[in-house]
């Protein structure tokens, strides 16, 4: 099947009280446990690749492992850019065949961010590809000081309406209180749900997108430090808050950080378990299956299993 746009799965996914899965990939294994999992939970799903994912295993490489993804499935799979950081690196992957991307231009001031959008949508646009734009900024756990910081972090509805008519960008990655990495919270998670209603409001119909969604499960928080992590007060999104998020206009959830620690943790135990073990097989073998797990369990989560 050939590799299709984040269009027609947001269409779907829109009001059907589910959102598409978008895994970050980097290597071979991370998109065979992907795929596989994806194929047994009958779900389309969106394999998307950084810049940093780009630069460690090359365009070349990636697109060829996607290839063969879709050679050898059915499954409908969209090729995308996460947090594409310039013009010219969105124009790269739109010409090398990527089928969605993002241009993140949440730091700049508003004026600027929707100039850069806008000259990303005005090449994507007449080539097939939508694009994904970000308004606020996902903070950190040391930025979270006070409700008024928040006020200024998090994404305004009214501000939201007008960025994307100007911007003309198809998704809307949005700020509520989700962040990168596996330090989310200090004390307890909280997702500004008011604020993600106010803005489905504004935008009716327009598809949104849920950055910083993984949920850092506690088992695999413990199962690396049991084999010599150091991952001390690490906190996600609780599955349960995302199940809510998804009942409404987001489409899209990103999840990488899960994937990172369920291969690791089982990397970890390999090598603990085997010291003698130097066969990247014997290890890589487990690892490719947590994330086939982690994975088929995101979908559950999600609502996106038997989607397709
Ligand atoms: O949000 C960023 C993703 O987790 C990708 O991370 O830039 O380290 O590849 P990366
Ligand atoms: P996590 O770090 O929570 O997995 O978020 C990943 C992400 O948003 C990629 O763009
Ligand atoms: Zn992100």
């Amino acid at each position: 099947m050939p590799k299709i746009s984040t269009k027609p799965m947001f269409e779907k996914a829109y009001g059907g009280g589910y959102a598409i899965g978008a895994f970050n990939v980097n290597n071979m294994e991370i998109i065979q446990g992907i795929v596989e999992a994806a194929e047994e939970e009958k779900s389309p799903i969106i394999l998307q690749i950084s810049k940093g994912a780009r630069q460690y295993a090359r365009h070349e490489y990636l697109m060829k492992l996607i290839e063969a993804a879709l050679q050898i499935s059915d499954l409908p799979i969209a090729v995308h850019l996460d947090h594409g950081d310039s013009f010219e690196l969105c124009k790269s992957c739109i010409d090398g065949g990527f089928t969605s991307v993002m241009i993140d231009g949440s730091h700049l001031p508003f004026d600027e961010n929707i100039a850069l959008v806008k000259k990303v949508v005005d090449y994507a646009h007449p080539r097939g590809v939508p694009v994904e734009a970000e308004l606020g900024r996902l903070a950190g756990v040391e930025e979270h000081v006070s409700v008024s910081d928040l006020d200024a972090i998090y994404t305004n509805p009214r501000e939201a309406k007008e960025y994307v008519e100007r911007t003309g960008c198809d998704s809307l990655a949005v700020a509520i209180g989700t962040s990168h990495g596996a330090y989310k919270f200090k004390t307890e998670p909280k997702l500004d749900f008011e604020r993600l209603k106010q803005i489905e409001e504004a935008l009716p119909g327009f598809p949104l997108v849920l950055h910083g969604a993984s949920s850092v499960l506690q088992d695999f928080v413990d199962m690396c430090n049991k084999y010599g992590g150091k991952l001390p007060g690490a906190k996600g999104v609780p599955e349960d808050m995302i199940k809510r998020a998804v009942q409404g206009a987001v489409c899209k959830v990103n999840i990488d950080t899960d994937l990172r620690l369920a291969m690791t943790a089982s990397i970890r135990k390999a090598f603990a378990e085997d010291p003698a073990n130097f066969d990247p097989r014997k290890y890589l073998v487990p690892a490719r299956e947590a994330i086939k797990q982690m994975v088929k369990h995101k979908l559950r989560v999600l609502g996106v299993n038997g989607k397709i």
